[in-house]
């Protein structure tokens, strides 16, 4: 790995000191977090500010979100939207679910945000026959493998101009690996194979270093 992981993450903190600004809510979900024992398999701050965002900037009302863990992204996410703005996330595992409505209650953000405990393949079709959406925002970030039906899932869930971002694009590299038999690696890349012959999404991926690793996200506009 040629990557100074310290580095990385010494201009991550560096970025995340001066100009991300984290709310405390932030800090307290992750410390919240590591309490309950959850993998700090979150976006970094850098990250999760980059989609508040791109939240921002696309005027997003209603988003879906794709694998909540303990609602660090959801957090990021969920400050960005308006007052009468909506955040459905979506959590197969019923502890971390139960620890990200804590989260973001502290963070005061309980009225606009909804977790859905389940796994995604099943909640969505529910948020469909709900007649949920469209989103404005999608963020996709749950198990891998599945990353291909969740891109179009987000596109049976979208408008013309919704924003789509995946996170873990990159793996350290694998994904340019056409050989890789990581499932993981399998999933990324099928995601991508969607994206390339849909002809409703325009998209780039963006690779990453900092203090996650080496990884990515790939991010897309519904035409
Ligand atoms: N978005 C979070 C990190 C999510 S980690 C953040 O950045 O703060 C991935 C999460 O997806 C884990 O909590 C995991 O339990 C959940 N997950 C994995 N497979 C899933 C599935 N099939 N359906 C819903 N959630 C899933
Ligand atoms: C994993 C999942 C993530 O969403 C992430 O950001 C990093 C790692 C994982 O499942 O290993
Ligand atoms: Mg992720």
């Amino acid at each position: 790995m040629v990557v100074n992981r310290n580095l990385s993450k010494a201009v991550d903190d560096y970025f995340t000191e001066t100009i991300v600004a984290p709310d405390p809510a932030l800090e307290e979900a992750l410390a919240a977090n590591a309490a309950a024992g959850l993998p700090s398999i979150d976006v970094s701050a850098p990250q999760g500010k980059l989609i508040h965002l791109l939240a921002r900037m696309t005027g997003a009302r209603q988003a879906l979100e794709i694998g909540t863990l303990g609602g660090y992204s959801t957090i990021w996410l969920a400050s960005a939207l308006p007052d009468d703005g909506r955040l459905i996330t979506l959590e197969r595992n019923a502890r971390h679910a139960e620890v990200a409505r804590k989260n973001v209650a502290r963070a005061g953000l309980g009225g606009k945000v909804e977790v859905r405990t389940g796994t995604a393949l099943e909640t969505l079709p529910k948020i469909a026959a709900e007649g949920l959406g469209p989103f404005d925002f999608v963020f996709i970030d749950a198990d891998k493998v599945s990353n291909a039906a969740y891109l179009e899932w987000a596109l049976r869930l979208s408008r013309p101009g919704t924003a789509i971002v995946v996170d873990n694009v990159v793996r350290d590299g694998e994904v340019a690996d056409a050989r890789s038999a990581d499932p993981d690696v399998i999933g990324v890349r099928r995601m991508f194979e969607l994206m390339a012959r849909e002809p409703r999404l325009s998209a780039t991926a963006i690779q990453t270093v900092g203090a996650k690793g080496w990884d990515g996200f790939a991010l897309a506009i519904v035409k």
